[in-house]
């Protein structure tokens, strides 16, 4: 069952209903939902394009956000990686007198799993008048915060239950998120004040030209939200297998934050041997991925370990007893 038209011509209550959910569990006013989370970066940059003038980008951002910020035609500076020191130097150097700076980033990172300090961003905009931050939190949704509500949330920017300019002085603050990763869900969600998502709503083409996806697939994105917000238990065994595999690599002396992120990179040798290793763990029916090239990524890629709430604590030390054996 498909949807045959562009919510412009007509919108199922499927949608209306997910983006409800999403609002109610995101803690904002409103919500608009896109067919897929690549496009909640170029649709915000898109809509808001009249409120930046210059873009500062964490450098291993995202595809979807160099592609959003390419479109919008600002220039673009890249400060390294989760760098706030480095923004403010780029800030000082590039911003001239009445510029209005947009940092943008990725919440969690997909491949590296690091936070961006988004806390430190904005402390670092606190002279620019008008400044905003965009975040795609495409990783941190349902992951971070005391109620999954993503990066903000995990840096206590969650609890204001409006986006854009109340936040944060005067630092305009948006986002947007996907449903396909923690969620198990399908396609991206922008979330904000209902001024800001109305905003989005009318001026973005995405929203407006793009079919919404199949109501199947909107009802069980609406159902895994109302998962992740009633039963806590998931997320609470997600961050005890998230716990259990982080220390079982530091014991085999590997460097590994232990924050709550289920994204582990292991970057070890060469490409080819990171292949082996993969296939290795493939053989004891153990998947992890390898990302050769990949947004963020060191030259000869890394591999990827997702960590998943249903993973027993034995299939856990299954796969650190597997590494200690091919790393
Ligand atoms: C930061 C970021 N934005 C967007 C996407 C794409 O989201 P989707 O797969 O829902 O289109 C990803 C996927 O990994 C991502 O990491």
């Amino acid at each position: 069952m498909g949807t045959a038209t562009s919510r412009t011509g007509f919108t199922t209550q499927a949608l209306l209903d997910l983006e409800s959910a999403a609002a109610s569990f995101m803690g904002t006013e409103a919500a608009v939902h896109l067919p897929s989370g690549y496009m909640g970066a170029a649709a915000v940059l898109a809509s808001m394009a009249q409120r930046f003038d210059v873009i500062f980008a964490d450098e291993a951002s995202h595809y979807a956000v160099f592609d959003a910020a390419a479109a919008s035609g600002k220039p673009i500076h890249r400060f390294g990686h989760c760098d706030a020191d480095h923004l403010t130097a780029l800030l000082r150097q590039h911003l001239r007198h009445g510029q209005r700076p947009l940092v943008i980033t990725d919440g969690v990172f997909a491949l590296l799993g690091d936070i961006a300090p988004v806390d430190r961003y904005i402390a670092a905009l606190a002279d620019c008048p008008a400044a905003a931050v965009y975040v795609d939190d495409a990783h941190g949704l349902g992951v971070l915060g005391d109620r999954g509500r993503g990066t903000l949330e995990h840096h206590g920017l969650g609890a204001a239950n409006r986006l854009d300019s109340d936040w944060a002085g005067n630092v305009s603050l948006w986002h947007s998120a996907t449903l396909s990763k923690a969620l198990g869900g399908y396609g991206g969600v922008i979330a904000g004040s209902e001024g800001f998502v109305e905003m989005v709503g009318r001026s973005s083409d995405l929203v407006r030209g793009a079919s919404p996806l199949p109501p199947m697939l909107l009802a069980g994105s609406t159902e895994a939200l109302r998962l992740v917000r009633n039963e806590s238990g998931v997320r609470t065994q997600l961050h005890v297998n998230v716990r259990q595999v982080k220390r079982g690599l530091a014991a085999m002396g590997l460097t590994v934050d232990q924050s709550p992120v289920p994204i582990v990179s292991v970057a070890t040798g060469d490409g080819p041997g990171m292949q082996r290793i993969q296939q290795r763990l493939l053989e004891r029916d153990i998947a992890i991925a390898y990302f050769g090239a990949y947004s963020g990524s060191k030259p000869g890629g890394s591999l990827r370990i997702a960590v998943f709430a249903d993973h027993t604590t034995e299939q856990i030390d299954e796969l650190l007893s597997a590494l200690r054996a091919v790393l």
